[in-house]
């Protein structure tokens, strides 16, 4: 908030301590233990939009407004790098078919094509509010947001604008299938998808990304596809390695792509690839839950030494859950992460997956986007797992 300042009739952004805080996540080691920054009986200092002060809860300065922590917990608003919430209808029939035994493949994806495109903009635009909204009230404070459920020229573009409503991690993600009505010709779909497609999507977007997969895009239509979007100014990221093992995970080394996401089928060339360049891990346990698909192994990936972040993957198809927590508790219990780990990778480790060093951490100078928690500590969020945890969120400094 602001008020106004009598002196100089000038507008001062409001100054808020929130005290008694029992452990404070900063994820900047400068500033307290470990990894994660921790500092026990802590405060922290919101000043406007960005964090002022953070230390010991005794020393904490005179401000405006205090928040009384009562002996929990605060962190990082959680920064969710992956999700499609630019859809219509559910998958509902899909589910319960997959929970009968059968399996999941990308043709799913062609279901919620027909039902977006159907769609008003009104109507798509406050599916996303609701979605962004459901997110935020679990400790969501960035969230990415790609398209991929329009695959005409026009209906991505207007996803990729809706999507600009609600964050500025825009992802054009044309190349998510190929559209039905180019089944029979895959190569004219690439050339739509690298020519007017990207020249209508490139400016409401910072990011392309594509889905590498059988049943998708091979590794050298992926290398067109990321290739051109470089070229229109684009960054890139990859949907790799999810359902099997292929290309694609190399392919976002070679590139530099910010992230390889899914990660699940790793050959030791491509762990060694993600150990050694600058591409992060983002792995989406909600779509091996939701798919009853193997584990991606965290584990593995941390004891290489890749950076690896956690995401929600947030679409009607393979993940439908918008929950952080949630995928903090699957990665605990069954990707070999610990709780503290895991917090980061849903932290910092997304921020370092949107390239973004003003989220993710709680220092001085960072968003003042966070999250106190009905908890002491954050390994609650895996210790007590499905139970909502989250009790405010800041984001930008105000009260969300
Ligand atoms: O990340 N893998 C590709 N895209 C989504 C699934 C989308 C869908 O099934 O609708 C994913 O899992
Ligand atoms: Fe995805």
């Amino acid at each position: 908030g602001a008020t106004p300042d009598p002196a100089d009739g000038k507008k001062r952004a409001d100054t808020t301590a929130i005290t008694n805080i029992a452990t404070l996540v900063t994820n900047d080691p400068s500033l307290g233990s470990g990894p994660l920054g921790l500092i026990q009986d802590a405060a922290i200092v919101i000043d406007g939009d960005r964090i002022g002060w953070v230390g010991p809860s005794s020393k904490a300065p005179t401000t405006d407004n205090r928040v009384d922590a009562g002996g929990r917990a605060v962190i990082p608003g959680f920064v969710d790098s992956h999700s499609h919430l630019v859809f219509a209808g559910d998958r509902t029939a899909e589910f319960n078919a997959r929970m009968s035994g059968q399996s999941y493949s990308a043709g799913g994806i062609r279901t919620t094509v027909a039902a977006t495109r159907a769609a008003s903009n009104n109507e798509l635009n406050a599916n996303v509010a609701r979605y962004v909204r459901e997110a935020r009230r679990q400790g969501t404070t960035t969230i990415e947001i790609k398209s991929g459920y329009g695959l005409t020229t026009e209906d991505e573009a207007r996803a990729l604008t809706i999507a600009s409503v609600h964050t500025d991690e825009v992802t054009y993600l044309g190349a998510h299938v190929v559209a039905p009505e180019f089944a029979d010709h895959p190569e004219a779909y690439v050339d739509l998808v690298t020519g007017p497609m990207l020249d209508a999507c490139a400016p409401h977007a910072r990011w392309i990304d594509v889905f590498c997969e059988h049943g998708a895009f091979d590794g050298d239509q992926a290398r067109t596809i990321l290739t051109a979007g470089k070229r229109a100014g684009l960054l890139p990221r990859v949907h790799a390695n999810q359902l099997t093992h292929g290309p694609g995970v190399q392919l976002a080394v070679e590139l530099d792509a910010a992230s390889a996401d899914h990660c699940t089928h790793l050959t030791d060339a491509d762990v060694d690839a993600l150990a050694n360049g600058s591409t992060v891990a983002t792995l989406l346990p909600g779509a091996e839950f939701s798919t009853r698909a193997q584990w991606p192994d965290a584990r593995r990936l941390l004891d290489a030494g890749a950076v690896v972040a956690l995401s929600t993957d947030c679409n009607p198809g393979s993940s439908f859950t918008s929950s952080m927590p949630f995928c903090i508790a699957l990665a605990v219990r069954d990707m070999g992460m610990t709780p503290d780990e895991a917090l980061w990778s849903a932290t910092a480790g997304g921020a370092a997956a949107l390239r973004r060093t003003d989220v993710g951490r709680l220092s001085p100078g960072a968003r003042a986007n966070l999250a106190l928690l009905d908890a002491p500590s954050h390994v609650h969020l895996a210790y007590r797992p499905g139970v909502p945890l989250v009790s405010a969120v800041w984001q930008d400094g105000e009260l969300a």
